[in-house]
């Protein structure tokens, strides 16, 4: 089969609609991945044609270039979710809103950190997504990857992805997550703000074990702010290491090319004000690398991912 056989792929698609950055240009191809056996279907052919295919979850940590993508753009739009006790078997198009939902309606905890979290479960594993001391590791038991090159799925548990800060194997070997397996907690899921001592909002959230749901909402209204961003652009260098706090220092909040500015209220936000290219961010992306170095001489790495085209 090729391509041309799969009559709900669409050309030429605009890729700004699919990340939270609202930049991009065309993919060649895009396909909604709303069952396994279209999805394996269709990674087949692409592989057979030769063509490059990228997969996107919610698009909240991607920047798309201008010129686009010269290949099969896949959108992960399979997002059934099924609770056994207490477990959550979750596909990797299932969103944080929703598994957050279903964990509230089933009463298990675990997962309240995560509150306003954007983006997929999918994503999240891949990039070990997280937030006020709570990291997606903490929370997969298992799941089920397909693996392009050998067109193989398989069934790993925790340990395989090596999850690290912001990142797990599947980096490397480029596997796709189906399906996620997470251990949630028989207790009440948190909704409240707690009466105990006010927390102190600092580095990595980890003072925030255990923080409840409206904390996180609180909490992120009142250090990140709104607009079409990505989340944070860069990884901290370290457990130690603000990568806002030192762009900060830079004197660099505010600071805009075009339409792409460095939020005033957190410093590794950019945000686009609505007039911002791809080539705009990173426009900002390379100042901001050369001020950091410049003063600091730590050199900044991109959290999110800029899908290039290859050569
Ligand atoms: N700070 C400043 N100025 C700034 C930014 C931060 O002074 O412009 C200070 C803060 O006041 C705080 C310290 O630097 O004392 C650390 O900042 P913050 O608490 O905002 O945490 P962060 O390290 O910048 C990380 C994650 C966020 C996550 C928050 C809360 C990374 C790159 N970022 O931010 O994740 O929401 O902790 O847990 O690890 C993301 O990954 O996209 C993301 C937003």
């Amino acid at each position: 089969m090729s391509l041309k056989d799969f009559p709900e792929i669409r050309r030429n698609v605009i890729l700004k609609n699919y990340c939270t950055f609202r930049v991009g240009g065309p993919a060649d191809y895009f396909y909604s991945a709303r069952d396994f056996e279209s999805f394996l279907n269709v990674l087949k052919a692409a592989k057979k044609e030769n063509i490059s295919v990228f997969i996107l979850g919610g698009g909240s940590n991607v920047l798309f270039l201008d010129e686009g993508f010269r290949g099969l753009v896949v959108k992960m739009e399979m997002v059934k979710i099924e609770v056994k006790d207490e477990i959550l078997i979750a596909e990797a198009g299932a969103t944080w809103l929703s598994l957050l939902k279903t964990a509230e309606k089933a009463d298990l905890s675990g997962l309240e950190e995560m509150n306003g979290l954007p983006g997929t479960l999918g994503g999240a594993v891949y990039g070990n997504a997280g937030c006020f001391g709570k990291e997606t590791a903490q929370l997969v038991e298992s799941a089920l990857l397909y693996d392009p090159s050998s067109g193989k799925t398989k069934k790993v548990s925790r340990d395989y992805f090596n999850f690290r800060y912001r990142w797990s194997r599947l980096k490397e070997t480029h596997e796709i997550v189906l399906r996620v397996t997470l251990k949630l907690k028989n207790q009440h899921f948190e909704s409240k703000k707690s009466d105990t001592s006010p927390r102190r909002y600092g580095m990595r959230g980890e003072k925030y074990e255990g923080a409840h749901s409206a904390d996180a909402t609180c909490l992120r209204a009142k250090n990140q702010p709104l607009g079409f961003s990505s989340g944070c652009f860069f990884k901290n260098p370290s457990p130690w290491q603000s990568a806002g706090l030192l762009i900060d220092q830079c004197g660099l909040k505010g600071l805009q090319i075009n339409g792409a500015q460095i939020s005033p209220k957190h410093g590794n936000f950019f945000i686009n004000t609505g007039t911002a290219t791809a080539h705009d961010l990173l426009s900002l992306r390379d100042q901001v690398k050369k001020s950091v170095f410049d003063r600091f001489q730590i050199s900044l790495e991109e959290e999110v991912i800029v899908v290039k085209n290859t050569p």
